[in-house]
């Protein structure tokens, strides 16, 4: 038996038990004749203690473990001298009187603490040790918590957990994929699925009538705190249902889950809100709501005036910082070049204090009497002490911008707490999006979403106006989870490709079996799929993901820990008769 207890959980009411433990050494201290030693474990920290009086040749040995040596003793539980009422054990310690090495340890790079030393890339170098750390631990502990409950939640209403495979042929859900080479059909290549969407239509179409997987997608894109190459999706799927069925069904399941994870409860009927109306109030088709300053439109309090920048815009949209009067001119100078860094991309920031006096400062008084800002101030309902921020340009671009920046002073005011969730739900997305770049309309949510019925009249008159019967959950501005109701009719399915730019021979060749499937009695369908990666860090109270995935990628999309990606060598080339161009 290598331990008769855990580390954390030994309490008075021991007090004069012999006990086993077993751990890893969190730090030690000799005291002159007196050693104490924090033994660790994923439960928690026991203090150790040798007395020379009571056996020199034991408190000798115990001076010489390390850091991190993997130890086990034996000993009789006391009540501590000093208390420490900071842990649960922190009233007792172990008297020892037998002690083994288990294994010793080399110095670790970094303190394996709360609290450690280490930097990011050492850490994400030595992930092993850094998931020794509590905090680290307890991350990943919530997401068991979560998958767990997702599965009873699941199971309670008749949902079927089915594996679909990960060597598959391209599913378009708008990344580049992955691809693995077969040996056994020289030159052909799999693809590693961005998600099993077209398995979980197929079944629908088998009849399997409810189905879902906790499963790895794989997206070949570019990496943001929010954004993993490999990440885990709820996915799910459900027949003879319509929007509102899905949205009731998983509004169901994130109630489920925030009550037994988190003990909170998201209280009324989850909100929703059109893309449009998310569009033009916040933005964003992902809107943090958990605070105002929602936009508002300047064009007509701000054109005539011959101040040319607004004049020219498609768009003038301004936010109103309540109580932010009181910013400095430096102040707004840094608020001004945040908005000029690239990834934002503004050229610059107007800005109008409303003063407590009643008066009203601007950064374009030149262009403005008072009696203008007097109507910027009543457009974006203003008091005095407020401060209004205006940006212009392209409506879309603009939009963007202005969401960047009413995050960036909700992050600065504080109005973005962690500890508080407001969920979304955003419906009555486009169907399409034009591409500038490829010059074609592209599917917005994925090739498989089916258009508004009332909106179908527009189909070849006006795509861009085509709304789909599609749908995301927003929590605290992170996209949660998103999904749709499916085409379930072969012609209207050719339809949409032929939409999407696909000729009849490619359609087929990508997506033939679906539409055979089609053919065969395929009854109407929908589903979503949750980034289980986003719903626990935002559960968490964290905007990156990367603390919540045992082994993350770094931004590059490289394991530094494994060191992948990595070349292969000549033989494994010549297996698959691959010859590398570079
Ligand atoms: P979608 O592409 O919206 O839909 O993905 C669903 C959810 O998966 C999460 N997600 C990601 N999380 C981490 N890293 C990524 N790179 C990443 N990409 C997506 C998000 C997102 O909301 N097949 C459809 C679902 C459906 O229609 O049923 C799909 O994959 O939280």
């Amino acid at each position: 038996m290598y331990r008769s207890h855990t580390c954390g959980e030994l309490r008075t009411s021991h007090i004069g038990q012999t006990v086993k433990l077993a751990g890893w050494v969190q730090r030690s201290k000799d005291m002159g004749g007196l050693t104490f030693v924090n033994l660790r474990d994923r439960y928690g920290i026991t203090q150790l203690n040798f007395n020379s009086e009571d056996n020199a040749k034991l408190t000798d040995e115990a001076n010489k473990l390390g850091r991190e040596f993997v130890i086990q003793v034996e000993g009789e539980v006391i009540e501590r001298s000093s208390k420490n009422m900071n842990i649960p054990t922190g009233e007792i310690e172990i008297k020892v009187s037998e002690l083994t090495v288990l294994n010793a340890s080399k110095t670790p790079p970094f303190t394996i603490e709360d609290d450690t030393d280490g930097g990011e890339e050492l850490r994400a170098q030595y992930r092993y040790l850094d998931l020794r750390r509590n905090p680290v631990q307890e991350k990943l502990r919530l997401r068991n918590k979560v998958a767990l409950e997702t599965r009873k939640y699941l199971d309670s209403v008749d949902f079927v957990d089915v594996e679909t495979p990960m060597l598959i042929k391209s599913t378009p859900e708008g990344a580049r994929d992955f691809v693995v080479p077969s040996r056994m059909n020289e030159g052909q290549f799999y693809a590693l699925p961005q998600s099993p969407q077209t398995f979980k239509q197929l079944l629908m179409v088998s009849g399997l009538d409810r189905y879902y997987q906790i499963v790895k997608c794989f997206r070949d894109e570019d990496l943001r705190a929010d954004r993993q190459p490999e990440f885990t999706q709820i996915d799910c799927e459900m027949t003879f249902v319509d929007q509102e069925d899905v949205l009731t069904t998983f509004e169901g399941m994130i109630r489920h889950l925030f009550t037994e994870v988190k003990g909170v409860d998201l209280g009324e009927e989850f909100p929703r809100m059109t893309y449009a109306e998310a569009m033009t109030r916040y933005g964003s088709d992902k809107p943090d709501i958990r605070f105002g300053m929602e936009f508002v439109d300047f064009n007509e309090v701000t054109k005539g005036r011959g101040f040319g920048i607004f004049d020219d815009a498609e768009a003038v949209l301004a936010i109103n910082a309540e109580q932010c009067a009181v910013y400095t001119r430096k102040q707004l100078d840094k608020l001004t070049d945040w908005v000029r860094r690239p990834q934002i991309g503004c050229k610059g920031l107007i800005y109008m204090r409303y003063n407590e006096d009643g008066t009203f400062k601007s950064s374009v008084d030149k262009f403005y009497s008072q009696e203008d800002l007097a109507k910027w101030a009543e457009a974006a309902n203003a008091k005095p002490g407020d401060l209004i921020l205006v940006l212009s340009g392209d409506l879309a671009k603009v939009q963007k911008q202005m969401n960047e920046l009413r995050l960036h002073m909700g992050d600065e005011l504080g109005l973005r707490n962690p500890k508080v969730f407001k969920p979304l739900w955003v419906v009555d997305f486009p169907l399409l999006e034009w591409d500038e770049e490829s010059e074609r309309y592209h599917a917005m949510h994925h090739p498989f979403t089916s258009p508004k019925p009332e909106d179908m009249h527009l189909i070849d008159t006006d795509p861009g106006k085509v709304r789909a019967n599609a749908y995301d959950l927003a929590m605290n501005g992170v996209e949660l989870g998103g999904g749709s109701i499916r085409i379930h009719d072969r012609d209207i399915q050719s339809r949409m490709f032929d939409l999407l730019g696909f000729s009849k021979e490619e359609a087929e060749a990508q997506f033939g079996f679906l539409m055979s499937a089609f053919e065969y009695g395929a009854p109407p369908h929908g589903g979503l799929a949750f980034g289980l990666d986003r719903l626990v860090a935002t559960m968490g109270g964290s905007e990156s993901i990367r603390d919540y995935i045992a082994f993350p990628k770094n931004n590059s999309g490289r394991d530094v820990m494994i060191d992948a990606p990595s070349p292969l060598n000549e033989e494994q080339f010549k297996e698959l008769n691959i010859k590398l161009t570079l």
